[in-house]
């Protein structure tokens, strides 16, 4: 066997390999039971073959055990470079929600009544006519008791009209002082149009206690104007009727597409409609039991889309109820 030239063939395919199975395959020929070395070995005769032999095992051994060493270490360097994770890669976007505009209006509403010491009560959807019509002093015969209005689901059950039977129930259920809002869902049965959804949100609101006059009603609706629509915005207050407030009021604010000037979703007007008011009627009080000689009181309900409408300059109501984020997602 000549020795040099086992050592140098067994140097070069240890040179060309590139996996540890290759490392392997070398160290099986060169170094296995049958290889040539092996037997060699096992023919020895004399001490200076077997002290030369066994040194080459030795270097080969070590030249094996350092390519397989260096094979792993430049497979880990591949893997931490190739499999590497960008942590500073931005993630795939997830599309974030947030709450629907009359919401974020109503509950905006809900604090500034909070802050000057009111509490929020809630109402029902479905309602007796007891409560929706009777109890706030409709006539009989009023148009809003016909079902050409109204949402009947049996002849003393409606979906509420509007928020004001919270007024009554809150007034059964406590003595005064009454300060409270009662914000939530109405239905009529209205055709859609720029301002009008047969669906709809209303603010009510009721204070009750001795010796409340119209300026207070006035001066917290100044006050509510300036909260929801700032310090610029034109508002006016104009008599009206209905049926449970004397004398009753409507609130308006200046148009916000045409800044008052008329157009046609003010009807000409300049002016929109924002709720309406007014110092409880005696009659009400009569109806719950308060004594409408030691108490007076004022209420309110106001439209939330509305406020939404013509505080954004959305020139239709409607929009608020298809859903398309590409509007919702601009509040
Ligand atoms: N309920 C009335 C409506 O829906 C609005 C309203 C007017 C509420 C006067 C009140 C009020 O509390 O005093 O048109």
């Amino acid at each position: 066997m000549d020795a040099d030239a086992l050592e140098r063939a067994a140097l070069a395919a240890l040179a060309a390999t590139e996996s540890a199975d290759e490392v392997e395959r070398v160290r099986i020929e060169y170094l296995g039971r049958k290889s040539e070395l092996k037997l060699a070995l096992r023919e020895v005769r004399d001490r200076d073959t077997g002290i030369a032999l066994n040194t080459l095992r030795e270097r080969l051994e070590s030249a094996i055990d350092g390519r397989e060493e260096e094979l792993r270490r430049s497979e880990l360097d591949r893997r931490l470079t190739e499999e590497r994770v960008d942590v500073t890669l931005p993630g795939t976007p997830v599309h974030r929600g947030h709450l629907h505009l009359i919401t974020q209006i109503r509950r905006e509403f809900e604090d500034i009544f909070l802050g000057l010491g009111y509490t929020i009560v809630d109402g029902r959807e479905v309602e007796r006519t007891r409560y929706n019509f009777d109890a706030l002093n409709f006539p009989e015969g009023h148009p809003s008791r016909s079902p050409v209005q109204t949402l009947f689901l049996d002849p003393e059950t409606v979906l509420r009209t509007e928020t004001s039977p919270s007024q009554i129930r809150t007034m059964e259920a406590q003595e005064p002082p009454v300060y409270i809002v009662s914000p939530g869902r109405v239905y009529r049965r209205d055709t859609p149009d720029a301002t009008h959804t047969p669906t709809f949100h209303q603010m009510e609101g009721l204070a009750v206690d001795e010796g409340i006059t119209l300026a207070d009603l006035l001066g917290t609706l100044e006050y509510l104007c300036k909260a929801l629509f700032g310090e610029d915005r034109r508002t006016d207050f104009r008599v009206h009727h209905f049926p449970f407030t004397e004398p009753s009021v409507e609130a308006f604010v200046s148009c916000h597409l045409c800044d008052g000037a008329g157009c046609t979703v003010c009807r000409h007007s300049g002016w929109i409609e924002v709720g309406g008011s007014g110092m409880v009627d005696p009659n009400v009080f009569e109806f719950v039991g308060y004594d409408p000689e030691r108490y007076t009181g004022f209420a309110f309900g106001w439209g939330l889309e509305r406020i939404a409408v013509l505080r954004h300059g959305i020139p239709d109501l409607r929009e608020l109820w298809r859903n398309d984020p590409r509007l919702l997602g601009q509040f």
